[in-house]
């Protein structure tokens, strides 16, 4: 078999020749023909449900992981190395700064084991994502949960009375579910009177859905990590990049931050593959504004539909939308369901909130029928919404 047929049968046949310019092993050459892989059925469902983004990995991406598969014999540590200047030159850190991880979910958990326990609180907003809290509860540590303002923005001067004597506060900026953000300056406060009033506890910014925020004052906090110890930032490649399959995060802190979350964090679960695409897709600016403006564009039309029929929507800095429906959210996810569109969980105690992922805009125009169909509200033409576009801010 030639390299061109081998990466056919990879199913990756678009890739070009041009990067297949490397030795195949006698044992990649001997990889038997297969068929590509039937799809489950749960992906015939229209899923706008976790957040992922529809437009698949970079080209640059796929091509990377084409490329490294057939190194596949090989442990990953250069492609590590790779990865972590990539990144630590993007954030302008030093690469001991940087800390990869087989998605952020597991840096997440490893900062939770770090520093919460049954003697040291956790603080979180409620609603906020989960998982922490699930790690949290898991080491027995006290729960400090601060409901969202009215606006469903993190309550940061709550939060920081309750991080006092916390081991650690968690902000997901942008939130999930609310898919609003806190902004820079305000956050930036936050943090350094935290750091005041209780040098003891950390920090955890988790700005997963970072790229998608549109918010004037938003903004990164990675570059306080070089003057905070207690700060730690989680990112994901699971979102903008489109990788939520492949399985790469990262965490930025200060080099002793990282040793000790490092005790929690097994450092495995990334590939060469993986690490490859995750470096490819960073490089590749201009598909990331490419992922950004669809979205953006999706994102518009889904909170118009939703307002034109009555329905609030959270002002919305992320892959997907809040949207009070007014009725129990879990009956509203089943209906949808049964209907062949999967839309997010409930999240307590916002229960007549539905978060709904942000798909194609062809996704989109065949689910929003489907909501205002379950809600009882009139069809919305999709394309009369388009003059929505034009007007500046008024939607989100
Ligand atoms: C806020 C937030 N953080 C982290 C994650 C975990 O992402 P991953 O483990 O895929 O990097 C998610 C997943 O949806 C999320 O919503």
């Amino acid at each position: 078999m030639n390299r061109r047929s081998f990466v056919q049968r990879l199913g990756v046949g678009a890739v070009g020749l041009s990067v297949l310019e490397f030795p195949v092993s006698a044992a990649a050459q001997a990889v038997p023909a297969a068929k590509p892989a039937a799809m489950p059925a749960a992906a015939a469902a229209n899923r706008i449900g976790s957040n992922e983004n529809p437009y698949g990995p970079a080209p640059s991406a796929v091509e990377a992981i084409a490329r490294t598969s057939l190194t596949g014999n090989r442990y990953p540590g250069q492609w590590t190395q790779t990865l972590t200047n990539t990144i630590a030159e993007k954030f302008s850190v030093p690469a001991e700064y940087v800390l990869l991880s087989g998605g952020s979910g597991d840096i997440l958990k490893a900062v939770v084991y770090s520093y919460a326990s049954k003697t040291k609180p956790f603080v979180t907003g409620l609603p906020s994502y989960e998982s922490p809290t699930r790690s949290a509860q898991h080491v027995g540590a006290p729960l400090r949960e601060v409901a969202l303002t009215s606006e469903l923005r993190m309550n940061l001067p709550a939060m920081a009375t309750k991080a006092i004597g916390a081991g650690l506060v968690y902000i997901c900026n942008p939130n999930n579910p609310s898919s609003t953000v806190v902004p820079l300056p305000e956050l930036t406060a936050f943090i350094e009177k935290v750091v005041k009033t209780s040098p003891t506890t950390r920090i955890l910014v988790d700005e997963a859905y970072f790229e998608y925020a549109d918010h004037p004052d938003f903004g990164t906090v990675v570059p306080l990590v070089m003057k905070y110890p207690q700060l730690i930032v989680a990112r994901t490649f699971s979102k903008i990049h489109a990788m939520a399959g492949v399985r790469v995060g990262y965490a930025i802190a200060q080099p002793k931050t990282l040793e000790t979350i490092k005790e929690y964090h097994s450092n495995s679960g990334m590939s060469v593959m993986s690490l490859a695409a995750a470096n490819a897709s960073l490089l590749d600016v201009e598909n990331m504004e490419k992922n950004r403006a669809m979205a953006r564009e999706v994102r518009r039309m889904t909170v118009a539909a939703f307002e034109t029929s009555g329905f609030t929507v959270a002002p919305c800095d992320a892959n997907f939308v809040f949207v009070n429906i007014k009725r129990d959210s879990r009956g509203f996810q089943e209906a949808c369901r049964q209907k062949g569109v999967q839309i997010g969980r409930a999240f307590p105690p916002m229960t007549s909130w539905a978060r709904i992922s942000l798909g194609t805009m062809e996704e989109m125009e065949k689910a929003i029928p489907v909501f205002m169909a379950v809600l009882g509200a009139p069809p919305v033409q999709t394309a009369s919404l388009d003059h929505l576009d034009r007007l500046p801010n008024e939607l989100t």
